[in-house]
């Protein structure tokens, strides 16, 4: 039998990387992109990856070739890669508003639209969003749009059968935090406005993934996954 394939975006580091690790140890051939020294993220050997700015669209032509010539066709493709800038109105700058929608909405759109060939009927797309009011407007306003954009596009990809949903984070405990300067000590004392009482771990995202990826979810399109330890519940009342 044909082995799955996944192209995950921002897969080589945090969550990206913790479900590029778990779909390999499940039998998936998994190809990863990501921004920075991409052979030093400590990826296993066999997955593929390869450097693109989700900002540039000859860049992430590149990689979808890559994806192709690698892995031939897509079963999932993980438009994970994003960047964190809170913040008041006050204190956006121009170029923090830019990063947050190049990266998170426009690089997440092309993304998929240039894998789109890739993908075989029945393939699972999934987003990652997972960011609640109160911790910066744009970035809130970035990763919201995300979520008219899946459900368009589960519209859109259904007469394919290709599912699109998103999946959103609540607290997880990847790099990104130090990446933002907040410390180890912060990060665990916000576990206390956790209704479960921890942080969660990157591998919490990875399985609700590989979820939406697997023939059990075969019934799920323009859905968004929340897995956040009971953040945010009074607010979907
Ligand atoms: N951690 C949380 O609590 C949380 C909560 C809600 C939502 N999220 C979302 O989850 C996703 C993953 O975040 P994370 O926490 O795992 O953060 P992370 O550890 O910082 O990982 C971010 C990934 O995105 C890549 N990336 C950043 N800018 C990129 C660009 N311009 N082009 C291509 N790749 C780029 C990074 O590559 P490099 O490492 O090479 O820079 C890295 O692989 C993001 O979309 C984030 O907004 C996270």
């Amino acid at each position: 039998m044909r082995a799955p394939t996944a192209l995950i975006t921002g897969g080589t580091s945090g969550i990206g990387k913790a479900t590029a690790e778990l779909l390999h140890s499940r039998g998936y051939r998994v190809m990863v992109t990501g921004l920075g020294n991409v052979a030093g993220s400590g990826i296993p050997e066999d997955i593929t990856a390869v450097r693109a700015d989700a900002r540039s669209l000859p860049d992430i032509d590149q990689a979808t070739d890559e994806a192709r010539r690698r892995l031939g066709s897509l079963d999932l493709l993980f438009l994970n890669a994003g960047v964190s800038r809170p913040g008041s109105i006050e204190s956006t700058g121009e170029d923090a508003f830019d990063a947050l929608f190049d990266i998170n909405v426009k690089g997440n759109f092309f993304t998929l639209q240039k894998a789109l060939p890739l993908l075989n009927d029945g393939a699972s797309v999934v987003f990652t969003v997972g960011a609640a009011e109160g911790l910066g407007a744009a970035m809130t306003a970035a990763k919201g749009a995300l979520l008219p954009l899946m459900r368009s596009l589960a519209l859109e990809l259904a007469p394919r059968r290709i599912r699109v949903n998103a999946v959103s984070p609540g607290m997880i405990d990847t790099p990104v935090y130090g990446k933002l300067g907040i410390s180890r000590e912060m990060l665990g004392s916000w576990a206390r406005d956790v209704p479960l009482g921890r942080i969660g771990a990157p591998a919490d995202i990875a399985e609700a993934v590989a979820f939406l990826a697997s023939d059990a979810a075969s019934y799920i399109t323009g859905d968004n996954l929340t897995v956040s330890g009971g953040i945010g519940v009074h607010a979907n009342a």
